[in-house]
């Protein structure tokens, strides 16, 4: 056989040594360019991972079983394929690339899959537990600039679980509406305060594909013990983060990788019978304290 090589203007056979040329060449002249530099970089990279791996035609319908039971197991509420973008952590990496901060600014992590908009208003100290369950907890501090000026007005939308470990979207007419979520209103100094409970580890949904993915390769389904806060206020980044346990076991194991060590708290436990009253938890015999300032970089443009 004479070997036919691409005339100028002709586009190459598919071969193993040119199939990411063969591919690419294909892209119309007219298609959107980041576009077309996406799907060009996505095709190189994804023949060099089947070069690389070489799978078995089996284990290449395998893939192509797991991907469609993922679509399969999306619903209006449940979005499975994000969660696999988070497990293998590629939604803390698209937030990074997104949110590289000055030095000194909060770092942002994850906004995960149970954040509800329009959250209740509340006054300054107020608590989000609305269900009386855990060991209570005070969050309080000022959110500045990265030259420590005070930002007064912003605001600070929280919600974690409750102490069972499933946010209030998770069981409905189980726990009240709006159960451990508040939006707070920084005063003239930039303080804040918050009352809720220590945050408890707690699993991520397991049950589909993700989950078979992470048994298989014996990794941990629990998220961190953590506190979700959006921090905003005009002229500045809006800051997507998180307060974590410095006690819990799963700093390391964070099933999808939100854990940073600026991020993790000053969790202080309060046993002084006085310090107790004054914070006015009711009978309770101790309280913890986290003392977090937000650092809010300047927009940009
Ligand atoms: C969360 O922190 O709420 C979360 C994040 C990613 C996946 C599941 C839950
Ligand atoms: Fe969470």
């Amino acid at each position: 056989m004479t070997a036919h090589a691409p005339q100028p203007g002709e586009l190459p056979y598919f071969s193993e040594e040119n199939s990411v040329e063969a591919v690419n060449a294909r892209i119309g002249p007219n298609t959107d360019p980041r576009l077309a530099q996406m799907m060009q970089l996505l095709v190189k990279h994804l023949h060099a991972f089947v070069k690389e791996a070489q799978p078995t035609h089996d284990e290449w319908l395998g893939a192509i079983d797991f991907l469609t039971r993922t679509g399969q197991k999306c619903t209006d509420w449940r979005q499975e394929f994000i969660l696999l973008s988070d497990t293998l952590g590629v939604s803390s990496l698209v937030d990074a690339v997104n949110h590289r901060r000055p030095s000194g600014a909060t770092e942002n992590t994850i906004l995960g899959p149970f954040y509800v908009a329009g959250p209740p208003r509340r006054a300054f100290g107020d608590t989000i537990c609305l269900d009386g369950k855990g060991e209570p907890l005070r969050v309080h501090g000022r959110v500045i600039d990265t030259a420590g000026q005070p930002v007064p007005g912003a605001t600070l939308d929280v919600w974690q679980t409750n102490n069972d470990g499933f946010y209030d979207v998770q069981q409905k007419g189980v726990q009240p509406d709006m159960n451990m979520r508040g939006l707070f209103t920084a005063d003239a100094q930039g303080r804040y305060a918050f009352a809720s409970v220590k945050p408890r580890y707690y699993p991520i949904p397991n049950d589909g594909p993700v989950g078979q993915m992470l048994s298989a390769l014996g990794r941990d389904f629990n998220r961190a013990a953590h506190v979700h806060a959006i921090v905003a206020a005009p002229g500045y980044e809006t800051v997507i983060t998180h307060i974590f346990e410095p006690g819990c076991k799963y700093l390391r194991e964070d099933a999808v990788f939100g854990v940073k060590h600026s991020l993790i708290g000053n969790f202080r436990r309060v046993d002084d019978p006085a310090r107790v009253t004054a914070a006015g938890f009711g009978a309770s015999a101790f309280y913890w304290d986290v003392a977090t300032d937000f650092v809010l970089a300047k927009a940009r443009g």
